[in-house]
């Protein structure tokens, strides 16, 4: 039942609320799966409100982690009815957007993009709670693909409607996690503010870490390929390489950076697999799927592997929120229209405070006249 649409008193003036007092920032995890947005922003100091997501398993999953159950269907849920808030965060459904989720949509007969009732609509809920709380910021986040879904004409609606309906700044790139994590996994962050704010990302730089670093020194041998599925991935691959077309499985040592984790790596984890002496190669264990995805070790896995799998696979990377969320809330720290030259860090901060200023001002030595 929808309940009567009433608007939230206004949001008091951004300096007041994220400068001077000591109330923390309030976010909304939409779309939660198992909370990397909510790690990343809690360790910014910020206090989640609200979450939603549908799936049972990661409700499951983000209840043992964070001692709530997130809320179901986000269509369930009146907009009023959720609290208000400061950061929207949202790593919305990116099925209807990807090259793997698009083509596997095609080949059913399926719409994809917004065309996908289901899902690809969702995006449309965050604008419709956007329009009604008014946050003084939003971090989005999907796939890499969504920039050019479409010939770009599903990117331009989402930021058209972001900018010139709803009047928010946009600021948008594409992050590669690997400098944070071993491995190559490319998403586009959308970050936005109610009034004009500057806001640089942060820089990730191009070297990171190598998988050595995550994993585990005995796992499990279920997690060794079967003959048979290791003798079938191997025809399929050669097969496809005879076509001309795919690179089949993604054979890694620990000197290197895997490929993206999906969340199909339930099926036959062909997109990672560890080499190992005299055996077959195998899976990721989904302890090291948590360290791939930059989950600290504390994180409770509470499900079967299949969807510990399809949980990691759908989640975002940690620390590359992480810095997002650290850069946002600095952001929303400064007062409106705060130069770029005069933002400075919570380090830089305590740093010049401490910054003897000495009364006198000190003697410089006059200079040398020049004789010629
Ligand atoms: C790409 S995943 C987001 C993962 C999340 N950012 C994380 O760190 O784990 C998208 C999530 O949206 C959820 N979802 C899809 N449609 C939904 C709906 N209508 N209402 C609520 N959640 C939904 C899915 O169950 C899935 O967990």
């Amino acid at each position: 039942m929808k309940t009567k649409r009433k608007k939230p008193a206004r949001i008091k003036e951004d300096a007041a609320v994220f400068g001077t007092s000591k109330q923390p920032l309030r976010f909304i995890d939409l779309f939660c799966g198992i909370g990397g947005f909510r790690i990343a922003f809690e360790r910014a100091g910020g206090k989640c409100v609200f979450s939603s997501d549908y799936d049972k398993f990661s409700q499951q999953t983000y209840e043992e982690n964070f001692g709530e159950r997130p809320h179901g269907d986000i269509h369930s849920v009146a907009v009023a009815e959720i609290p208000a808030h400061d950061i929207l965060c949202a790593g919305f459904p990116c099925q209807p957007f990807s090259i793997a989720g698009v083509s596997k949509k095609l080949s059913l007969g399926r719409k994809h993009g917004f065309d996908d009732e289901k899902q690809g609509n969702l995006f449309f809920s965050i604008a419709e709670i956007l329009d009604f709380h008014r946050p003084a910021a939003f971090v989005l986040e999907n796939v890499k693909n969504l920039k050019g879904h479409d010939g770009g004409k599903t990117f331009d609606i989402i930021y058209r409607t972001l900018t010139e309906a709803l009047g928010y700044t946009v600021y948008h790139k594409i992050i590669d996690a690997k400098s944070v994590v071993p491995q190559h996994r490319e998403r586009i962050f959308l970050v936005g503010f109610r009034e004009w704010r500057y806001f640089d990302f942060p820089q990730f730089p191009d070297k990171g870490p190598k998988l050595g670093s995550i994993l585990e020194p005995k796992p499990d041998p279920k997690y060794t390929l079967t003959d048979h599925l290791w003798n079938y991935l191997q025809n399929y691959a050669a097969k496809h390489q005879a076509a001309g077309n795919g690179f089949g499985f993604g054979l890694v040592t620990e000197n290197d950076t895997t490929r993206t984790l999906s969340a199909r790596y339930h099926k036959d984890g062909s997109e990672i697999l560890i080499a190992q002496n005299r055996k077959n190669p195998r899976r990721l264990t989904p302890r090291e799927c948590a360290r791939l995805m930059g989950y600290p070790e504390t994180y409770k896995v509470v499900v079967s592997d299949t969807q510990a799998y399809r949980q990691f696979g759908n989640s975002v990377v940690v620390p590359v929120v992480g810095q997002i969320a650290q850069s946002v809330v600095r952001t929303l720290q400064q007062p409106l229209n705060a130069s770029p030259d005069f933002v400075l860090t919570a380090a830089e901060r305590t740093k010049s405070a401490k910054i003897k200023v000495t009364k006198t001002p000190s003697k410089y030595p006059k200079p040398k006249r020049r004789v010629s």
